[in-house]
């Protein structure tokens, strides 16, 4: 099971970096807008500097949505570092351009998964990933984790290699269920990973530790 951490923000992925159990970062446009990440170069300068931080893969996402479009800025993002995987929507030119970088040897994540059947078709043109968003279904209504459990059971049915990276995570209660679901990765909110650490008895328990120790030693 990966962590990665679901943002553009340098100080939070540092931080996770440092609690040494960090597999990787996502981004996408929304999340580098936030941190007022603008304009060609600059975009491209951050994908850098979250590489230089992190050991693992690095999602970069294309903001064109034809297919020549794509093809040339995931070449463009992929050769900025060799951690970037390029990050591309699940439409008709994203999983054509998805099979033409997978056949050039570019890793891809595919974005924006709602279905099953997106899911099939990433993994047909050759993903690295894909990315069901778990979060965005819940807000509909619909149970995220259950798409989660569908995708992993097709993967290992028919045997394809992409991973699953379960996105759009909101608590530390959805990366648990995406462990029991069998997700490759989860991508957080640096709270939700920092929330698996917390139980009330851990606190009480090691309080009274430190109580005892006193007790004795002074
Ligand atoms: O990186 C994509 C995804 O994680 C977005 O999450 O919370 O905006 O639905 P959210």
């Amino acid at each position: 099971m990966k962590f990665f951490i679901d943002t553009a923000n340098l100080d939070q992925i540092r931080e996770a970096q440092d609690l040494g159990v960090l597999d990787g970062v996502t981004t996408n446009p929304s999340l580098m807008a936030k941190e007022g990440i603008k304009g060609e170069e600059n975009i491209k300068n951050h994908y850098v500097k979250i590489c230089e931080i992190v050991d693992g893969d690095v999602s970069a996402e294309v903001i064109s949505t034809d297919y020549e479009g794509m093809i040339k800025e995931g070449e463009i993002l992929a050769a900025l570092h060799p951690q970037i995987v390029v990050k591309v929507p699940v439409i008709k030119d994203g999983i054509k351009a998805i099979k033409y970088l997978s056949s050039k040897g570019i890793r891809t994540n595919c974005t924006l998964i709602f279905s099953p059947g997106q899911a099939l078709l990433a993994a047909k043109a050759g993903a690295t990933y894909v990315s069901p968003f778990i979060g965005r279904l819940d807000d509909t209504s619909t149970d995220g984790i259950d798409l989660i459990y569908r995708i992993v059971e097709m993967f290992g049915t028919y045997g394809f290699e992409t991973q699953v990276l379960a996105a759009s995570i909101r608590h530390t209660m959805h990366i648990i269920q995406c462990v029991e679901a069998g997700a490759d990765v989860a991508t957080c909110p640096l709270s939700a990973i920092l929330g698996l650490l917390n139980h009330p008895l851990t606190d009480s328990g090691l309080k009274t530790f430190l109580e005892d120790y006193k007790k004795v030693n002074g």
